[in-house]
C-alpha cells in the first residue's frame, strides 16, 4: 500500500522504516528539512538500534523515501499518518498545535478516499477534532477516515516492538477503515484490539499511566526497604513470578522518565479534571517519582558527608540505555540537583552526550567508565547500559579517590563490590 508518515521523530521514522519492511511503499514528511536532507543520505539523526540498517534499506529498494512536500505525500498515499510531537502545555494537557496544523495540511491535498491514522499520544476526542478540522479545510468534499491508531514501542527496542508488538489498536467505527488497516498490518502477527475511537485514545494514556504507576509504586517499596532491611530486587522477584504482577516494570531506581510518562501522565490528570475527576491516584505517582530523583541526590549527600566541592563521576545520561534521547532523564535531573548543591560533574554515556550537552550544559564529558572513576569522590550508575556491568572494578577502585558505587539503577553485583572493598549503596538493598 502507499503510506505517508507525518512527523519523522523516534515514532514516526520506526514506523515509516517498519512498514517498509514489511512491503509497502513510504514517504516520510518532516518539516525540518535539514533532518529530511539528512535522511535522504542515509544519516539517521537518532540512536536507535537496528534503525540504519532498515532505513537504509528501504532506502535502497526505494520503498522509504523522504520529503519536505507534504502535498504530494498526500496525494500518493492510500493511508496518512500523524506522528508529530504532543508537548504537554503549561497546564500539563497536551499542546495539540502540532497535530491541527498537520490535519489541516492533510486536508488541503486529499483528492480521493484516505485514512488518517494518528499515531501521536492525544486526547480523547482527538480523532473527531482532526475529522472537523479535515472537513473544514477540505476543498473539495471527498471521503475520508480519520482513525486512532496509537503507538506503544519503546525506546532502545522500537523496531523489535513495532515488528513484533503485544498489541495494535485501532479505534473507529468504519468498517473500511478497518479493513484496510488490517490489511496493512497483515504481515505483523499481533492480536488486534478494534474498538471505538475514544477507547483507542484512552488505551494509550491509560498504559503509560498504568506502567508509570508500576514503577512508583516499586520505589515507594524501595523506600521502605531501606529502612526495614529487605532487598527490594528479591521482593521485586518474588513479587513478579505472580502471574497477575508480572517482572516488568517492577525495578526500583531513579523514577521513572523520558518524553512521553511525565507529559502522559499529566495530560491523563488534566483530562480527567475536566470531567470532573481528581485522579489523586495518579497525582500520587508523579509525587513519588519527584522524590525518588532527590533521593538519589540525598543518597550521595549521605555517602560523601556533603557535597559541595565533591567530584561526582556520573556513568549514563539517557533516560534509558540503548537510547541518545535525554528528554526528562532521571540522570539529567540527579545531575542538574547535584551540580546545584554545589557538585563537580564529569560524566560518560554510549551515545547521548552530545544531546546531555544539549540540555545540560557545561560539565565535563569523558570517553569511558575509567575516565569517569579517575579522580572522583563517588562513582553514580545513572542508566543501566550493558556496558557498565563489564567494567574492571577492580581499575574503578584503583582510580576512584575514594571506593564509593552509589547504583541508582541496582545492576551492579552488591556483594562482589562490597568483597572489593567498595562502599557500595543501591536504592531499597
Ligand atoms: N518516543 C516514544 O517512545 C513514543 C512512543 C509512543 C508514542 N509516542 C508519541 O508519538 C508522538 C511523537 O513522538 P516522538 O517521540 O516521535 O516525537 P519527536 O519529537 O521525536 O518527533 C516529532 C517530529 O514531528 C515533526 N513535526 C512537527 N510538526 C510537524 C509538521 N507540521 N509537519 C511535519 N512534521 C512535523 C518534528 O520536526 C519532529 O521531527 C508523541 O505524541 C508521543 O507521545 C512516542
Amino acid at each position: 500500500m502507499d503510506v505517508a508518515v507525518v512527523g519523522v521523530g523516534y515514532v514516526g521514522l520506526v514506523t515509516g522504516a517498519g512498514l517498509a519492511k514489511i512491503g509497502h511503499r513510504i514517504v516520510c514528511i518532516d518539516v525540518d528539512k535539514g533532518k529530511i536532507d539528512n535522511l535522504n543520505k542515509g544519516l539517521i539523526p537518532i540512536f536507535e538500534p537496528g534503525l540504519d540498517e532498515l532505513v537504509r534499506a528501504g532506502l535502497g529498494e526505494g520503498s522509504l523515501t523522504f520529503s519536505t512536500d507534504l502535498n504530494e505525500a498526500v496525494e500518493a498515499s492510500d493511508i496518512i499518518f500523524i506522528c508529530v510531537g504532543t508537548p504537554s502545555d503549561e497546564n500539563g494537557a497536551a499542546d495539540l498545535s502540532f497535530v491541527k496544523e498537520v490535519a489541516k495540511g492533510i486536508a488541503k491535498a486529499i483528492d480521493r478516499y484516505k485514512i488518517i491514522a494518528n499515531k501521536s499520544t492525544v486526547p480523547v476526542g482527538t480523532t473527531r477534532l482532526v475529522e472537523r478540522l479535515i472537513e473544514e479545510n477540505m476543498p473539495h468534499p471527498h471521503e475520508f477516515d480519520v482513525i486512532s491508531n496509537p503507538e506503544f514501542l519503546r525506546e532502545g527496542s522500537a523496531i523489535e516492538d513495532f515488528l513484533n508488538p503485544d498489541r495494535i489498536v485501532i479505534g473507529t467505527n468504519s468498517q473500511r477503515a478497518i479493513g484496510l488497516m488490517t490489511e496493512l498490518y497483515g504481515p505483523i502477527r499481533a492480536p488486534l484490539v478494534i474498538t471505538d475511537p475514544a477507547s483507542a485514545e484512552m488505551i494509550k494514556y491509560a498504559s503509560n499511566a498504568f506502567l508509570a504507576t508500576k514503577v512508583s509504586f516499586i520505589n515507594a517499596i524501595s523506600n521502605i526497604c531501606d529502612t526495614v532491611g529487605a532487598d527490594v530486587k528479591e521482593v521485586a522477584l518474588g513479587m513478579g513470578y505472580d502471574r497477575r504482577i508480572g517482572f516488568e516494570f517492577l525495578k526500583a531506581g531513579p523514577g521513572w522518565g523520558g518524553s512521553c510518562f511525565g507529559k502522559d501522565c499529566r495530560a491523563l490528570i488534566r483530562i480527567a479534571e475536566e470531567n470532573g475527576y481528581d485522579f489523586e491516584l495518579l497525582k500520587g505517582v508523579i509525587e513519588v517519582n519527584e522524590a525518588q530523583r532527590q533521593l538519589i541526590v540525598s543518597k550521595a549527600g549521605k555517602l560523601l558527608g556533603g557535597l559541595r566541592g565533591k567530584r561526582i563521576g556520573a556513568l549514563g545520561l539517557s533516560f534509558k540505555p540503548n537510547t541518545d534521547d535525554v528528554r526528562d532523564s532521571p540522570a539529567i535531573s540527579v545531575l542538574r540537583k547535584l551540580r546545584s548543591e554545589g557538585a563537580n560533574i564529569k560524566a560518560y554515556d554510549p551515545a547521548a552526550m552530545k544531546n546531555a550537552g544539549d540540555v545540560l550544559g557545561d560539565i565535563e564529558y569523558v570517553s569511558d567508565a575509567y575516565q569517569v572513576a579517575e579522580g572522583s569522590d563517588i562513582l553514580i550508575l545513572l542508566t543501566e547500559w550493558d556496558e557498565f556491568k563489564w567494567v574492571d572494578f577492580q581499575k574503578i577502585k584503583s582510580l576512584l579517590r575514594k571506593p564509593v558505587i552509589l547504583d541508582a539503577r541496582n545492576c551492579l553485583d552488591h556483594s562482589a563490590l562490597r568483597k572489593m572493598g567498595f562502599t557500595y549503596e543501591g536504592v531499597g538493598r
